[in-house]
């Protein structure tokens, strides 16, 4: 029985990915359109600009699409049925150990959430809290040395399904985007797996879809299709002359990031990326 009085929170994102936006989003705000109506985020990872604009007295509608299907099942079974995953995520906090972890990150079946509350329990609990899933789309991630892991906030569950309430959420590579924004109402953001800087700091494979140089000029074409039809795009890259090349036409602002996911210690660190506006 879930107890009546949860602690409601600001929404934010509730899972740890990749290439997540939420330190950088003080760098980020001077950047953002003053105005628009709709917004896109077709690589939606962790979400941070998403919550940043739910965060705001704004009326936005928003539309939601990344190609990881275990993560917009997350989404959506949060925006339809919060208590359920609440009460999943309890009990895998209550049974959290080694066992329990291998265990469930081998069992593939269950309803809708039960599969999304396993995606957030392994997130919370996983190496390095990082998502990857292997060539046959399997998370893999071996367990992470946390002592008392906080697999789950009850107040952010439910402050992020009200946020979520009323946004269409789907599994859509970033190319579906061009059905919907057409006009200066609109505003995209794209924040794609990353130009690697070098051979070895490639982490594109967020899951078995890899993202290479055909894709990021496929990307390009897309940006330049939505900045001729007057919509606010946005991307974020890494700072990197093929990067700045494929953008050469577009505003390109210098942001300085933390580098805090990389095995090597030493290859931590303050390192500059891109941010690209169309206006
Ligand atoms: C850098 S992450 C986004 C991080 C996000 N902005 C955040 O704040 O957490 C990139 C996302 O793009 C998704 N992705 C990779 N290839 C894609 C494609 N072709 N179309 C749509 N999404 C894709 C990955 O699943 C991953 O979630």
């Amino acid at each position: 029985m879930l107890a009546e009085t949860i602690e409601t929170v600001p929404p934010r994102p509730f899972l740890k990915w990749a290439g997540g936006k939420s330190k950088l989003l003080q760098q980020y705000k001077p950047h953002f359109p003053k105005t628009f109506k709709n917004y896109y985020e077709p690589f939606l990872g962790g979400g941070a600009v998403f919550f940043y604009f739910a965060r705001q007295p704004l009326q936005l509608s928003a539309r939601l699409t990344d190609i990881n299907q275990e993560l917009i099942n997350v989404y959506r079974c949060i925006q339809s049925a919060p208590d359920t995953v609440i009460v999943l995520l309890a009990n895998h906090q209550k049974e959290h150990r080694s066992e329990y972890y291998y265990k469930v990150r081998e069992n593939l079946e269950g309803t809708d959430c039960e599969k999304a509350a396993r995606i957030i329990y392994l997130n919370k609990t996983c190496f390095n809290g990082l998502y990857r899933e292997n060539s046959k789309g399997e998370f893999n991630v071996p367990i992470g040395r946390y002592k008392n892991p906080q697999i789950f906030n009850p107040g952010l569950i439910r402050s992020v399904s009200t946020a979520l309430q009323k946004v269409q959420i789907d599994v859509k590579p970033f190319e579906d985007v061009l059905h919907y924004a057409t006009s200066s109402d609109d505003f995209v953001y794209f924040d794609p797996p990353y130009h690697p800087l070098s051979y070895t700091s490639n982490f594109t494979s967020y899951s078995r879809y890899s993202f290479n140089e055909e894709d990021q000029i496929r990307l390009r074409h897309v940006f330049a299709e939505l900045a001729g039809r007057g919509v606010n795009v946005m991307l974020s890259n890494s700072d990197c002359s093929f990067i700045r090349e494929l953008y050469k036409d577009f505003k390109i602002h210098k942001i300085l990031a933390a580098r805090t996911i990389n095995s090597n210690i030493k290859k931590r660190g303050i390192i500059s990326e891109v941010l690209i506006t169309s206006y």
